[in-house]
């Protein structure tokens, strides 16, 4: 594949992406950028903040234009994706439109729901265990649009699973 290509990864909420990508960029001596960290910096208010003031709707559209602003203006060729980006026609053609590669961090809603629990952000989608896995089993009919599904391991550390992508999708090789 083309390796200056922009890369893209989604997959739903605990899945791992921001660190996935931070191991990621590491490994190709490349930039990550987190779209929702820019969200975050331009609305001056964290993510849940935006969704609890201006609601759901209003973070989508948020949530589009700084993906356009990110995929014309930054040079970060790693993208991680919030959970509910990709499922946005708007966004997925975008980020075609830009030829990136999209990769699909796919692992069990049970492996989600544990990260999701044991991590400190509040995620205002995934408060309730029910709503979540309803929200993970939508879901997975826009994930699996992606170019390429990777299967995550709940054995393997978040640098195991960016060795492989790097060995899988860029052809990286390790001693
Ligand atoms: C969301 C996922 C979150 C964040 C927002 C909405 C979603 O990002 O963008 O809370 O709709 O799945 P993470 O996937 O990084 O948790």
């Amino acid at each position: 594949m083309n390796n200056e290509k922009r890369i893209v990864l989604t997959g739903f909420m605990g899945v791992g992406k921001s660190t996935i990508a931070r191991h990621l960029a590491s490994i190709l001596r490349t930039e990550k950028v987190d779209l929702d960290a820019v969200i975050e910096a331009s609305e001056k208010q964290t993510i849940a903040e935006v969704i609890e003031t201006g609601g759901i709707a209003h973070f989508r559209k948020i949530e589009t234009e700084n993906l356009k602003k990110v995929l014309s203006e930054y040079d970060a060729r790693i993208l991680a994706l919030g959970g509910g980006a990709w499922t946005i026609a708007e966004n997925r053609r975008l980020i075609a439109a830009q030829s990136c590669t999209s990769v699909w961090l796919e692992s069990t809603f049970e492996h989600c729901w544990r990260n999701i629990k044991s991590s400190k952000r509040d995620r205002p989608l995934a408060r309730n265990k029910e709503q979540a896995k309803k929200l993970f089993e939508e879901r997975q009919n826009f994930y699996c649009l992606t170019d390429w599904h990777f299967i995550i391991k709940p054995d393997l550390t978040s640098w195991e699973i960016a060795k492989k992508i790097a060995e899988e999708i860029f052809s990286v090789k390790f001693e």
